[in-house]
């Protein structure tokens, strides 16, 4: 393997001295398998991704650092896009929330709480009946329902990563994948990837000691992966990129900064408190044109048209597929 330079990485320095995940080939052909599937049906293709990266710190890892994200934003969208008659490759955070399951986080919604036991059913033979709460079953109906017809309709692909070097890999080669459908692709990154990590070659191989005082560890600058994604591996792709910030005076510069920088389609920009309630479109409606803003926003308490508690997610979705038709409309694959 080649020397870590010892400046700033690009994405062509990173990928060439940092190993790739071991499963990458079986995850690329999976993800190839999916899109060609969906090809012949005509689908449109989004791929989420959602949760956060991880820095380790040894190469045996005890320690790492860690990204803020429930993956609730992901995998909530992924339903919308679903909705929307989307297939979904949905790159996530092992372990964090994925779509549908999410209704039933072990924390907030115990799946075991949704069940009862009948003591009476139960003989020497055979153990007792479990059944759904009656006052639960409506809402698990309504959800086990759209996952079966997703999985029946083969809608969705699931892949996941732990580290930022996990998902750096893997987004790279999704997008390669993806780039065969061209303007039918949609993009929508809103997993949080970690700006700074520490190059195999500098780790220690083993946990790192105490007892020295202080530790002082310098970590690199991860590279700036949407450029090379919007300039070389997804270059009709409609690219949705999002931006975290808890200082509500950064949202905007920070947002729009991004696009001028990035050249994509559209930054969503979220403040940390007010990410279920509100977001910004930060986008130019025509190449060349100056950029735009365009909240959306939901009230405490508002309700959909099912009744049910609204998710800032489903019009942001529904946003997007506006947008994402549009930007189809207006110059025809050549696919
Ligand atoms: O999951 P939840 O708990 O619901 O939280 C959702 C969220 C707040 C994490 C989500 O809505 C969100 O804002 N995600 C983006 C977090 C963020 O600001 O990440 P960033 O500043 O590190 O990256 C901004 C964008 O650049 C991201 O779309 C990322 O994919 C991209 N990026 C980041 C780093 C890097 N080296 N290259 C990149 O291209």
């Amino acid at each position: 393997m080649n020397e870590a330079p010892s400046s700033q990485f690009s994405a062509e320095s990173y990928f060439a001295t940092q190993p790739a995940p071991p499963t990458l080939e079986h995850d690329v052909a999976g993800v190839r398998a999916f899109v060609a599937r969906q090809r012949e049906l005509g689908r449109k293709v989004v791929l989420v991704t959602s949760g956060g990266t991880t820095v380790p710190l040894e190469l045996n890892v005890v320690r790492y650092l860690d990204n803020f994200s429930a993956g609730t934003r992901g995998a909530t969208s992924a339903e919308y896009f679903l909705q929307a008659g989307y297939a979904v490759v949905f790159m996530h955070r092992q372990f964090s929330l994925q779509p549908f399951s999410r209704h039933y986080s072990h924390s907030t919604n115990p799946f075991l709480d949704l069940l009862d036991v009948d003591p009476q059913s139960s003989d020497s033979q055979s153990p007792p009946n479990i059944s759904v709460m009656p006052s639960k079953r409506a809402e698990l109906l309504e959800v086990l329902q759209a996952y079966k017809s997703a999985r029946a309709l083969e809608q969705i692909h699931t892949l996941t990563f732990v580290t930022v070097n996990d998902y750096l890999w893997l987004l790279r080669a999704v997008s390669q994948e993806l780039s065969v459908i061209g303007r039918q692709s949609l993009y929508y990154l809103a997993a949080a990837v970690s700006d700074f990590f520490l190059p195999r070659q500098k780790m220690s191989e083993h946990k790192i000691q105490s007892g020295k005082g202080s530790l002082i560890i310098e970590m690199d600058q991860v590279p700036k992966i949407l450029k090379p994604m919007v300039d070389e591996w997804s270059r009709e792709g409609f690219i949705v990129s999002f931006k975290l910030e808890t200082d509500p005076a950064l949202l905007i510069p920070k947002a729009r900064g991004a696009l001028e920088r990035y050249g994509h389609q559209i930054v969503v920009g979220n403040d940390l408190h007010r990410r279920k309630y509100e977001v910004v479109f930060v986008s130019r409606e025509h190449a060349g044109q100056d950029i735009s803003e365009h909240w959306l926003r939901i009230g405490p308490g508002a309700i959909n048209a099912l009744g049910h508690p609204k998710e800032i997610e489903e019009d942001i979705i529904a946003e997007l597929v506006k947008r994402h038709d549009a930007w189809i409309a207006a110059e025809p694959s050549a696919n």
